[in-house]
């Protein structure tokens, strides 16, 4: 039996609270990757206390919403879903619903005392353990059970997530979140950082292997600030690297206060270390840099930039964007709009800042209760049309560079929406490709001439090799 069987073979005999009753339980996921793999854990402590995971929800004795605080959209879907559920469930109203994630940590009051909603648990990002626990809980007493207490300890490093067929595994190394950028919610909503052993990190990419996985993504909230007793990130990294098998290596999400240049070299070295990068620049106006608390200057991250450009050649960097931070004039806004060209970014996500006030009792963003949200919602709207503008015009002459170049392509899925005989994957900077035909296999790496760009994807066809 190997280490990993034992793991879950002793999860089983510590969570058996549902033997008898094999209750259905669907999971929708929302917001980051990280929730995406905590469904992951959450589906394999409920399978071993016994429940049944379902894909639709109409069969669910129980529903559990896994949720994203980090902008107030995400938190209006997730309400507005708790009402479609409920409908969808008809007039008995029998299903339990259950909140998850960074809404359970940040709105649990909010949530419970709602009468409308209706919410019968609340878990959050560090008391998945108890799932089963509170499951058995509810309609047994007047209070709705809950957990939301933060740990500094839980890692989860001893549950093997019941993962998504496919070719990547995700994989959190660390989790929570020690920087307090003012406008983020999510060192209040996931805890304190801590970091899982290299050595339980390392085994299990190793089983991921075993398993046919050929593609790991190392997640944290600040991945790159991974620390345990003896290893950095870098040396992490190196030891994940040196796992024979697995043939692709990502991470997300750093910050550029972590980059030191040992851990570029050792990407520069390493082929299954992928040539890519997230390089969250926020703004790129120092006064708003140092109201968002980022401990970087403009100048600063562009010579971050030109470094992994000189030590990795052939990166491709993607960053993160906010705009419309409290007081942030039309010239600041025009300092951005400078370094997004000045870095030439491969893609760029682009947020309106939305202001994070906590739910009661929860405590609120350090922008939140500093600075006034006072840009307008039409100026926000105008500064993400105007950026994105640019960014696509820059996203689109990068990718138009790659034509004509030979490509290592991992292939996710056969078909693309114009095409049957098409395959879908993605290059080593994990750009998605579309192959106009071929004879692959999911999992196979192809190597690929490209023949075409667009501002979303990169075209080729097979290279005879
Ligand atoms: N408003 C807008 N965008 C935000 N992000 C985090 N908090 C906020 C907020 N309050 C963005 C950041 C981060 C990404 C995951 O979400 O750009 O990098
Ligand atoms: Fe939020 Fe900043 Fe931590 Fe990222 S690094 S999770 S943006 S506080």
């Amino acid at each position: 039996m190997s280490n990993i069987e034992k793991k879950i073979e002793t999860q089983t005999n510590k969570i058996s609270v549902n033997q008898d009753n094999k209750d259905k339980v669907f999971v929708e996921t929302y917001g980051c990757q990280m929730n995406v793999y905590d469904t992951e854990l959450v589906k394999r402590i409920l399978t071993t206390a016994n429940y049944e995971i379902v894909t639709q929800i109409e069969s669910a004795d129980v529903v559990m919403l896994n949720t994203c605080s980090v902008r107030d959209n995400a938190n209006r879907k997730v309400y507005n879903r708790i009402h479609t559920i409920r409908q969808i469930k008809g007039k008995e109203n029998t299903v339990k619903i259950g909140i998850l994630g960074c809404m359970a940590t940040n709105f649990r009051k909010n949530l419970l005392d709602d009468s409308k909603l209706k919410i019968d648990f609340i878990a959050g990002p560090d008391s998945y353990k108890q799932l089963p626990h509170l499951i058995a809980a509810t309609g047994e007493q007047q209070e709705k059970p809950f957990d939301v207490t933060l740990s500094e300890f839980e890692t989860y490093s001893d549950i093997y997530p019941m993962r998504e067929k496919g070719v990547n595994a995700w994989i959190a190394v660390m989790r929570g979140c020690n920087n307090y950028c003012s406008f983020c919610v999510v060192p209040f909503t996931r805890g304190r950082e801590r970091s899982r052993s290299p050595e339980s990190v390392v085994e299990e990419v190793k089983q991921l292997v075993a398993d046919g996985y050929k593609q790991v993504t190392l997640l944290g909230q600040n991945v790159n600030s991974y620390k345990s007793e003896e290893n950095d990130f870098t040396e992490l990294m190196r030891q994940v690297s040196d796992v024979e098998g697995m043939e692709r290596i990502f991470f997300t999400s750093p910050h550029p206060k972590d980059f030191p240049t040992k851990l570029l070299t050792l990407m520069s070295e390493r082929d299954n270390i992928c040539n890519q990068v997230h390089m969250p620049l926020q703004a790129g106006n120092n006064r708003i840099l140092d109201m968002m608390n980022r401990t970087y200057t403009k100048e600063e991250f562009l010579t971050l930039i030109e470094e992994t450009r000189r030590i990795i050649p052939n990166v491709v960097i993607t960053t993160d964007i906010i705009v419309g931070f409290p007081t942030e004039t039309e010239e600041e806004f025009q300092d951005t709009m400078d370094v997004v060209k000045k870095a030439q970014f491969d893609s760029a996500f682009i947020f309106k800042y939305s202001e994070r006030k906590a739910g009661k009792g929860a405590p609120s963003t350090l922008a939140a209760k500093r600075y006034p949200d006072d840009v307008c919602e039409e100026d926000k709207k105008d500064r993400v049309i105007r950026l994105n503008a640019i960014q696509s015009e820059i996203t689109l002459q990068k990718n138009s560079a790659h034509i004509g170049e030979t490509h290592t392509v991992l292939i996710e899925k056969k078909g693309s929406k114009k095409s049957n005989d098409a395959y879908v994957g993605r290059n080593q900077g994990n750009k998605l490709t579309i192959i106009a035909d071929g004879d692959y296999q999911v999992g196979d790496i192809a190597t690929v001439s490209i023949t075409g760009a667009t501002p979303h994807a990169l075209m080729g066809k097979p290279k005879a090799v």
